[in-house]
């Protein structure tokens, strides 16, 4: 393969020139600039990465670099210093530089830092692409799953994220309603805005008023100072009102009065305050039937649901359960420090199998009930729990249990729904690992170093790792 195209930037003729040398001899292509400006008009031409003095007269190091992360935030970009500019240096590492060198440059080190560089760029290059792909496939935001229905959530998710609409979600319990309110405020254009919850049916109709709208000083006996409630603090971001049907009427006008002003009193006060929030509501009830009892309000009904999400049961996308318990299994192996790696045939049979009332909470408090009953690195269908074994004798063949439903034949229709991992039905923990690998990596903002200290292991068996699931061609 061809060597990378390499840019020196440098003022002084000499030093750049003796990079410049050094990178020729070494075999690379080197385009050699005197000022930022003509290397910044230059990177169309798509370097590798870029050598960057930090001191030069018309504009520094540190300026040319902001404008290159600006344009292109993964090119690799080595800082060029003398000795007593090691604080700049510093700054340029924390401004996104990959690593710096001293002036005068040692050969061996310096073409050492290129070629690091250049693998980093590279290896978080591919991870990169491959992360996006396997976030489609696999999870979006935290949302483990790949069935039709559930990428179905995700298409809706993106379709409202930069927008300031209220949302409203609807499912079943434990189908993952809150997890889709989060990834619709976080998957959004600026992540530090303000995600505020507030479960309505959880507290006391006037506790849950005062959470909400905050009271003023003396506004009732106990209430010593100011308060201010979650609407305040969510202002520039989302207010969840999980199980939104649970609010009682007399709080419905309230907050309608909210949605249509857009601003409220604090509980006892006089001073209207002004804010700016999304709101995203949820519940497992069907709210038009609440509207249609007179439970709840229907002009209010119209202001909240203004986009719904409705979240499929899990029974209706049961090719998703196999990759669930791969993730489950992974995601309580380190908290309950044990290594339950696979599940057999037939207790998968019976897991996809089951009807899943309490859908995907259910089934993670039954991967960790079976994972604890386990004595060995499987879980086998006497360690699943009475209620779903039951499963079984009620379905003989397993498989046309599957197919119950009228849902489930859709769902069936659509994926393999018993035959997890080529017809063997034991699933491993390899995805679980990929998963792992990848999300240390978006932990630490893809630092390969920080990443594999996370996870414990050395940085020669993160790469190892990461080759082995064909995450990186370029590392041993
Ligand atoms: N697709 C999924 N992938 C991974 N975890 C999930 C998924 N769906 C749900 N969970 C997990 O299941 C649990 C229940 O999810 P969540 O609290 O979002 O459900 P809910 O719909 O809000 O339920 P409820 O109506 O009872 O409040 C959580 O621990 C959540 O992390
Ligand atoms: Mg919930």
């Amino acid at each position: 393969m061809a060597k990378p195209l390499i840019f020196v930037v440098d003022d002084e003729p000499e030093s750049g020139g003796l990079l410049a040398y050094y990178l020729g001899k070494a075999g690379y292509e080197v385009a050699q600039f005197s000022n930022g400006p003509d290397c910044l008009k230059a990177l169309k031409r798509n370097p590798g990465i870029v050598c960057l003095d930090l001191q030069m007269p018309e504009m520094d190091g540190l300026e040319v670099l902001k404008r290159i992360k600006a344009q292109n935030s993964k090119l690799g970009v080595i800082m060029v210093t003398s000795n007593n500019a090691v604080d700049a240096a510093v700054q340029a590492l924390k401004l996104g530089a990959a690593d710096y060198i001293i002036k005068p440059a040692d050969r061996e080190k310096f073409l050492a830092t290129v070629e690091d560089t250049l693998d980093q760029t590279r290896v978080v290059g591919e991870i990169r692409n491959l992360e996006k792909d396997m976030e489609s496939a696999f999870a979006y935001k935290n949302i483990v799953g790949e069935s039709p229905a559930i990428k179905s959530v995700f298409t809706q998710i993106e379709q409202v994220k930069e927008s300031n609409v209220n949302v409203y979600i609807n499912g079943e319990s434990g189908t993952g309603k809150e997890l889709v309110a989060r990834a619709i405020h976080f998957s959004g254009a600026d992540e530090n805005r303000p995600f505020i919850d507030i479960n309505c049916s959880a507290l006391a109709e006037s506790l849950l008023e005062t959470e909400m709208f905050g009271h003023e000083k003396g506004a009732f006996t106990g209430a010593t100072g100011t308060h201010r409630g979650k609407l305040e603090l969510s202002d520039g971001g989302t207010l969840f009102l999980d199980e939104i049907a649970d609010m009682s009427l007399k709080l419905q006008v309230k907050l309608l009065r909210f949605l249509e002003e857009k601003s409220f009193e604090r509980v006892g006060g006089t001073k209207k305050i002004q804010v700016n929030v999304r709101v995203v509501s949820a519940t497992n009830k069907d709210l038009q039937k609440e509207v249609e009892k007179g439970n709840f309000r229907e002009d209010l009904y119209y202001r909240l649901v203004v986009f719904t999400i409705h979240v499929p049961p899990l029974r209706e996308r049961k090719n998703d359960i196999p990759l669930l318990c791969s993730y489950l299994l992974n995601k309580f192996k380190d908290e309950l420090n044990k290594e339950v790696t696979r599940i057999s045939p037939d207790a998968m049979s019976i897991l996809n199998s089951y009807r899943w009332p309490g859908n995907v909470r259910q089934l993670q408090n039954v991967i960790l009930q079976s994972m604890l009953m386990s004595q060995t690195d499987t879980i086998e269908v006497e360690n699943l729990p009475q209620e779903i074994r039951k499963t079984r004798d009620e379905a003989a063949p397993p498989v046309q249990e599957v197919s119950a439903s009228p849902q489930a034949e859709e769902a069936s229709a659509t994926g393999s729904v018993s035959e997890p991992n080529g017809g063997s039905g034991l699933i491993s923990l390899d995805e679980g690992e990929k998963q792992t690998l990848l999300s240390a990596l978006k932990m630490t903002n893809w630092n390969i170093s920080e990443a594999s200290n996370l996870l414990g292991i050395s940085r020669t068996t993160f790469y190892r790792k990461l080759k082995k699931h064909g995450l990186s061609q370029t590392r041993g």
